[in-house]
């Protein structure tokens, strides 16, 4: 039996896509390497990307390992240039780049400094990502991308206000893209999780925590990296030609919009 679904127009296509050197973007890019994609892993964690990407080589894939810190404008320029001489212009981008560091804290607690970063590391990470590879797409007429917000940035919780209002931002991001870029054919789309299990998350967490937090889910469970992987792919292949400046909640009920 296949372990991933198949979307035959994904094969052939390059795909970049950004925190894959871990978690979500980690099992996203396997699953574009089985649907035959030329996959460049970005990340800053050089040993982690090698881990990765020699594994899905040895499975067959093309692979190529891009480090580059997505608050730097600079790195990812010359991530774009390096991707595109060995693989050609990036089709699909997933801009996965992020997370929830930020310590959870009443707004007038909030410290400028955890506030600022929490920004940077997600919605000016995305800017720059996304503004990097805009370009190409646009002049190509071609192109799906990916973004990444979270339940946090759908609906008041107990996540921090910072990390929220940053998720939140990605998602009016993917709105304004979309629409912008429509006329170009590249559609924007974005996938926003809860409580997804990742090898990050499963060191923090204990059993009764896990339980916990899975008894919030009608599904009553927590989510995997292929819950969203598959999300991902769906969005990024022509199977959801029709579909653009969306927010997909992969979230097992947890929101119902
Ligand atoms: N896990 C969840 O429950 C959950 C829920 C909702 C949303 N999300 C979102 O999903 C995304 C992936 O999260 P995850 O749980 O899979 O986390 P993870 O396992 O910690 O992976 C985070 C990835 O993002 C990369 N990254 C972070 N900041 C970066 C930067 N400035 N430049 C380049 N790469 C950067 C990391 O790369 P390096 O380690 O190589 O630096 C790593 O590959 C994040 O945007 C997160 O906010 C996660």
């Amino acid at each position: 039996m296949l372990r991933f679904p198949i979307y035959p127009d994904l094969a052939g296509k390059v795909a970049f896509v950004t925190g894959g050197s871990g978690g979500i973007g980690a099992e996203t890019c396997r699953w574009l390497a089985a649907n035959g994609a030329r996959v460049a892993v970005g990340g800053r964690d050089t040993a982690a990307l090698a881990r990765i990407t020699d594994d899905m080589a040895k499975g067959g894939a093309e692979v190529m390992a891009v480090a580059a810190d997505c608050t730097d404008a600079a790195a990812l320029d010359h991530a774009r240039a390096t991707i595109t001489a060995r693989f050609g212009a990036v089709d699909v981008l997933m801009a996965f780049a992020g997370g929830g560091t930020a310590r959870p804290a009443p707004v007038h607690e909030t410290r400028e400094d955890d506030w600022r970063s929490a920004l940077d590391h997600n919605l000016t990470a995305t800017f720059l990502t996304l503004k990097t590879f805009l370009p190409a797409m646009r002049e190509r007429r071609s192109g799906a991308i990916v973004t990444m917000a979270s339940t946090a940035g759908r609906a008041a919780s107990a996540a921090s206000s910072a990390y929220a209002s940053a998720k939140a931002g990605v998602i009016m991001l993917t709105r304004h893209l979309a629409q912008e870029v429509g006329p170009f054919d590249v559609r924007v789309n974005c996938v926003s999780p809860s409580a997804i299990l990742t090898e990050r998350t499963a060191r923090h967490m204990p059993a009764e925590q896990r339980a916990t937090i899975a008894a919030l889910h009608p599904l009553n469970r927590l989510g995997t990296p292929a819950d969203v992987a598959g999300a991902a792919l769906f969005l990024a292949s022509s199977s959801a030609a029709w579909i653009t400046g969306s927010t997909l909640d992969i979230a097992g009920g947890r929101l119902m919009h």
